[in-house]
């Protein structure tokens, strides 16, 4: 249950008090203990003039009396925190709480915090708040309780208009991430191509903005999306292609388009993959899932424009009826594909998502995918890589990852990467590159499908950027808004990106 939040003047306090502080401050400001008892304010005023509380960033202490709490935080000097910093150390604040905290609480904004800050530190509580425990019993000894937090943030009077609008903003997307958090920490015996097509139609019911269309197992085999097809034949659960578009009635002109991988479980197929973490990759679906928690995030903050999201759904299963290893097959697109390792089976899936793309007048065209493992060997789980055919569109897209602190890290398209893919023998491309390289072959992959705007030789493709998200969705264990599992990556880089003038 997410959060329940509220913005006020500074005044009373609930049972548990959250008193973030700057280092230097000399002694406690002085609305800081407003609403306390006489000895609980002097135990705060005692306590901040102490050897053994100096605001210095990630130290932290409670006080307790007669049963009200005080949390001081330590953040360091106002000057150094920037909204990261805030954002972190917000997350951070909500993971050190207990239950003798309780689940009411105000974060009281005092001294030197700037409203960018305080929306950052708050946005950091409201990502963190979250878990994914539905498969365990629970018993009266757990730490915690299934009643959501109640938090009521405090600032002085002139910051409470924008302290309040950026709530409203930070709780709408983490929303929205965490509808993809949950996507991701899905087991694939829960979420199958279908199932993830009957969340998508439940949560579209009702909402007059928004048009969902599930192109079914048939239709995808009736329209040649053969390598949707293909990928999902091997499984009793056939796969789909999903679109969201919100706010269709507003479109006059070209559109962004999101496209999202969707493995609901990737085994690798007859090129089965080794057994060892194989369970992770119940998060292939990783790209679907942003794209949902996307579509989420901007409806839930009144998103007036024109989006579409596209999620290729599919499992990659490995049966009789599996595609093989050397089978050629056919596109979307007419292009006909060489399948050299059933493993590559995410482009085969993207393909068809970005030709479908190019039917709907695209403004540009960006792709999420748990791609490769070879992206995860380049740049770890810190960064997210990107690849576009587009100077433009790749720097706003990596500054706005970076504005959120999600980064996306420029990588090469290279036209050698491209020869490698086109050097089939027998098809028009071939799924595989070469040994070296793989997150660069995927992507030059990738960019044989993307479609074009105009015909014959004045034809030039769409503005397109390819996000392999490979190390970023899941297991950032640097990541302070996220324990574990899966990350919800790039909900918070898109919803910037569509949302910034
Ligand atoms: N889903 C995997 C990529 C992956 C690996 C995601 C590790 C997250 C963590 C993808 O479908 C895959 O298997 N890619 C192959 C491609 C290869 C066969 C060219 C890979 O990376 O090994
Ligand atoms: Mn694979
Ligand atoms: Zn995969």
């Amino acid at each position: 249950m997410p959060m329940e939040w509220n913005v006020e003047g500074i005044g009373e306090s609930a049972q548990t008090l959250i008193l973030p502080l700057f280092e230097e401050v000399a002694k406690a400001p002085n609305k800081a203990t407003s609403g306390l008892g006489r000895s609980t304010s002097a135990q705060v005023r005692e306590a901040v003039v102490s050897d053994d509380f100096d605001g210095k960033s990630g130290k932290s202490l409670t006080l307790w009396n007669s049963g009200q709490k005080v949390v001081l935080a330590g953040m360091g000097l106002p000057e150094n925190l920037a909204e990261k910093d805030a954002r972190d150390a917000g997350a951070k604040l909500l993971a050190s709480l207990s239950k003798q905290h309780g689940k009411s609480l105000t974060v009281r904004f005092t001294t030197g915090w700037r409203p960018g800050q305080m929306i950052a530190f708050a946005e950091g509580m409201m990502l963190r708040d979250y878990k994914f425990d539905k498969y365990q019993q629970k018993d009266d000894g757990d730490d915690d309780d299934d009643s959501p937090y109640s938090v009521t943030f405090q600032a002085s009077d002139r910051y409470l208009r924008a302290l309040h609008d950026g709530c409203a903003r930070a709780g709408a997307i983490a929303v929205g991430v965490h509808r993809a958090r949950d996507l991701g920490n899905e087991p694939a015996n829960v979420l199958y191509p279908m199932e993830y097509a009957k969340r998508a139609r439940a949560w579209a019911k009702g909402k007059d903005n928004v048009k969902l269309t599930v192109i079914e197992w048939a239709e995808l085999k009736k329209l040649g999306m053969d390598g949707l097809v293909n990928v999902g034949k091997g499984s009793e659960h056939k796969p789909c292609m999903v679109i969201f578009e919100l706010n269709p009635d507003a479109r006059d002109g070209p559109c962004p388009m999101i496209v999202g991988k969707g493995i609901t479980f990737d085994t690798g197929g007859i090129s089965i993959k080794p057994s060892g973490g194989m369970d992770e990759m119940k998060f292939d679906m990783h790209g679907s899932a942003t794209v949902f928690g996307l579509m989420e995030a901007l409806h839930g903050i009144g998103h007036q424009q024109p989006v579409i999201g596209i999620s290729c759904m599919a499992e990659n299963s490995l049966s009789s009826t599996a595609y093989r290893p050397g089978d050629v097959i056919n596109t979307y697109s007419g292009k006909t594909v060489e399948v050299l390792n059933t493993d590559a089976e995410g482009r085969l899936v993207l393909a068809d998502g970005l030709w479908k793309a190019g039917e709907f007048d695209p403004e540009f065209i960006i792709d999420l995918a748990t791609l490769t493992g070879a992206c995860v060997v380049a740049l770890g789980h810190e960064a997210t890589g990107l690849w576009s055919n587009d100077d433009a569109l790749r720097e706003r897209l990596r500054k706005a990852a970076e504005s959120v602190d999600e980064l996306a890290w420029p990588m090469p398209l290279l036209p050698a990467f491209e020869k490698q893919v086109k050097d089939s023998k027998i098809a028009d491309v071939k799924n595989l590159g070469d040994r070296y390289g793989g997150a660069n072959s995927a992507a030059a992959f990738l960019k044989q499908f993307v479609p074009e705007r105009g015909e014959g030789d004045d034809a030039q493709q769409y503005p397109w950027a390819h996000l392999d998200i490979a190390g970023t969705a899941w297991g950032t264990s640097t990541n302070d808004m996220v324990a574990h599992g899966a990350t919800g990556v790039h909900v918070r880089t898109l919803t910037h990106l569509l949302t910034e003038q």
